[in-house]
């Protein structure tokens, strides 16, 4: 892993950089590029913009690990609001939570009710719920939660997972939630995973992303493939039209704020386009792993900081 990437995650955990940051106003004003806002309020506003460009979103209420269930219940109020405002707006708009914010880590019991209550809300506003994937460590209760809950009927297609493609397990897994209809989302994966669950090689980590790809696209459930890699979303591309797979069958989708140009340019050609819109308070780790992800963001954002 390059220096740099490690510096960046480390800092992601630093506790006291973390509440400084989140509590300044500095801070804000340097992760607004990739964070709609601190409020519903923020999110909603994005969204619907977003959506006049064309693009579905996914809102994501930013915030990992509780550590009461009473801060459990209130996340989840907060993704209940979004729901009933994403039916009341009518917005192009689903949800992306994380079982850790819902007490997994507290008790995957409690997790999982929190996890149904969504789902079943989701599924009662015409809606979806789709739970990103964290470190290695959550994988397995992850999916064992997810393919619990997809299997009552009541919540079928109204939940979906995320796979990391930088884990040797995820085409078992890929081809495990085909088998139970469950919809995907392909990523690379965002966390620091030892070699002996993940591909160490960023070439591996893509040829697998590519393999893993091809499989979700050529099922008949609706996936998404995240990803702001060209070579990615032009292997896909290729294959759907070799394939004749119809565009309208799978979308890409991307952070906000992240090759914005990219977004677009995929939209005019015809692809189905979702961004990822991440808000709330609790921004700072979030903020640190896109800079994890592309060092020279950081030049990017103190240009423009200095600029404004
Ligand atoms: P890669 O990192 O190889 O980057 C390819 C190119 O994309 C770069 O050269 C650059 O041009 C551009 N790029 C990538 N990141 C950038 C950035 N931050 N700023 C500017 N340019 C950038 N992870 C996870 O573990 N669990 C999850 O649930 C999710 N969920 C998720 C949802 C969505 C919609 C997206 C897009 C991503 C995630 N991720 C995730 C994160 C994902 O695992 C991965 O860390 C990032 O998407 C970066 O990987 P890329 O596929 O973009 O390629």
């Amino acid at each position: 892993m390059p220096l740099l990437r490690s510096v960046f995650i480390a800092l992601s955990r630093n506790r006291l950089l973390r509440s400084f940051s989140e509590r300044s106003a500095v801070g804000r004003r340097m992760s607004s590029r990739f964070v709609a806002g601190m409020e519903i309020g923020d999110a909603l506003r994005v969204a619907a913009a977003v959506n006049r460009q064309g693009m579905a979103v996914t809102l994501d209420s930013l915030g990992e690990s509780v550590t009461s269930e009473v801060e459990a219940h209130m996340a989840a109020e907060i993704y209940h609001q979004l729901l009933d405002s994403i039916a009341a707006q009518k917005l192009n708009a689903n949800i992306s939570v994380k079982l850790t914010q819902m007490g997994l880590e507290l008790s995957p019991e409690l997790a999982e009710t929190i996890a149904e209550g969504l789902a079943s809300h989701a599924g009662a506003t015409a809606n979806f719920d789709r739970i990103d994937m964290e470190d290695s460590s959550l994988t397995q209760v992850t999916l064992d939660i997810v393919r619990r809950l997809h299997a009552r009927p009541a919540l079928r297609g109204a939940i979906g997972i995320v796979i990391q493609s930088y884990l040797y397990r995820s085409q078992a897994d890929i081809e495990q939630l085909l088998a139970d209809g469950i919809r995907v989302r392909l990523c690379k994966g965002a966390y620091k995973e030892p070699d002996e669950v993940a591909f160490p090689r960023k070439a591996d980590v893509d040829a697998n992303y590519v393999r893993l790809s091809c499989l979700l696209l050529d099922s008949p459930i609706y996936h998404g493939l995240a990803t702001h890699d060209e070579a990615m979303i032009a292997e896909a591309k290729s294959f759907a039209r070799q394939h004749g797979i119809d565009p309208s069958r799978f979308e890409f989708q991307m952070l906000y704020g992240v090759r914005r140009d990219l977004q677009r340019s995929l939209v005019r050609e015809g692809y189905n386009v979702r961004v990822y819109v991440p808000f709330g308070r609790e921004w700072y780790p979030y903020f640190m792993r896109r800079l994890a992800e592309r060092p020279a963001n950081v030049l990017f954002l103190m240009r423009n900081f200095f600029r404004a």
